[in-house]
């Protein structure tokens, strides 16, 4: 990987002996680098100063198609958040190389062998020309490895006591710890919109979430109402249903006062929570029932989980 010349390891004496890496960046370059980062999940619970030297220690690098940014088995380098472009994600199964998933111009990988020092745990491949954003192993371990510990100290406990995650060991519920982030919605905010595409799944920490459906008012009528059709509160999911069936929003999510939601990628979803789709799915043959009672039929998710 190409290292800018001009990055620096310097020694921060003010807040701890460990060396900083910087790569300085133009105002252009920080921008983007920001942006690139707003909604990446594993640097939402850092504080500024942890962000701020998260984003001294980002580096650029671009990329052709066809290019391996990663490959399985490989020790881990850095971690890489995706500015642009399209990647496409492979896991060997019994010796064959299964696409598993894709990035589509958002989001990031590469976390699990510098959180966990193993070998990479699958092979990422540009699908067309992009640019990353790269955090080298030692800042990751150094802010995002410390920020975990001190996540699954405030967590644990909670994460015990939820029955959707009943089927997973100790380990993996605590792999779970890692990867969520905490979100704060005020009262009535949106937190989905029905229709929308999907890329995260929601657990609920504190307060209440109204979930609405629209629907037309008759069958000819082109106006269509929002309809409750369910509320969630502490230690309850939602959004697990576009993420399973691949579809849009099935409905909407509005915070009811203050609301703190654990949230989770799409990735890590499909990694950590396989266990547990048999609850989900029992859960998901109850909306249809929920939606009966409350319109007679449920069009939506009998086309859904068709
Ligand atoms: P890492 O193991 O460091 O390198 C490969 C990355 O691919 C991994 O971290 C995850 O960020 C990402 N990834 C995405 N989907 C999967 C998956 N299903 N299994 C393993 N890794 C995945
Ligand atoms: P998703 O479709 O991803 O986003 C909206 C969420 O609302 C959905 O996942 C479910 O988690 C939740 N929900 C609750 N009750 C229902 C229902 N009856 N039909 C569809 N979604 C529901």
């Amino acid at each position: 990987l190409q290292t800018p010349l001009t990055s620096t390891v310097a020694n921060n004496k003010k807040t701890d002996k460990e060396p900083r890496v910087t790569h300085p960046k133009t105002d252009e370059q920080r921008q983007r680098l920001q942006e690139a980062c707003r909604d990446i999940l594993l640097f939402k619970n850092l504080d500024p100063e942890e962000m701020s030297q998260v984003l001294d220690a980002m580096f650029e690098k671009f990329c052709t198609e066809g290019e391996h940014i990663i490959d399985q088995d490989d020790d881990g380098d850095n971690f890489y958040v995706i500015e642009s472009g399209t990647f496409n994600i492979f896991v060997k199964v019994d010796g064959t190389e299964k696409l598993v998933g894709c990035y589509d111009n958002r989001g990031s990988f590469g976390e699990l062998a510098l959180m966990y020092n193993t070998p990479r745990a699958a092979t990422i491949i540009a699908t067309s020309p992009g640019a990353l954003w790269c955090l080298d192993r030692l800042t990751f371990r150094r802010i995002i490895v410390k920020n975990n510990a001190k996540k699954r100290k405030l967590y644990e406990a909670f994460i015990e006591t939820l029955p959707l995650l009943t089927s997973l060991e100790m380990s993996e519920r605590m792999k779970v710890v890692d990867v969520l982030s905490t979100r704060v919605y005020s009262d009535l905010q949106q937190i989905i919109a029905q229709g929308d595409l999907a890329d995260c799944f929601y657990i609920v920490e504190s307060g209440q979430v109204r979930i609405t459906m629209k629907r037309s008012r008759t069958k000819t009528d082109q106006e269509e109402e929002e309809v409750e059709i369910a509320t969630c509160s502490r230690g309850q999911y939602f959004g697990e249903l576009a993420l399973v069936t691949n579809k849009p929003r099935a409905a909407s999510a509005y915070a009811v006062g203050s609301v703190k939601c654990l949230v989770m990628d799409v990735q890590a979803f499909e990694r950590l929570l396989g266990p547990c789709m048999d609850i989900m799915k029992r859960n998901i043959a109850n909306y249809e029932e929920q939606l009966v009672t409350l319109f007679g039929s449920s069009p939506e998710i009998e086309q859904q989980t068709a």
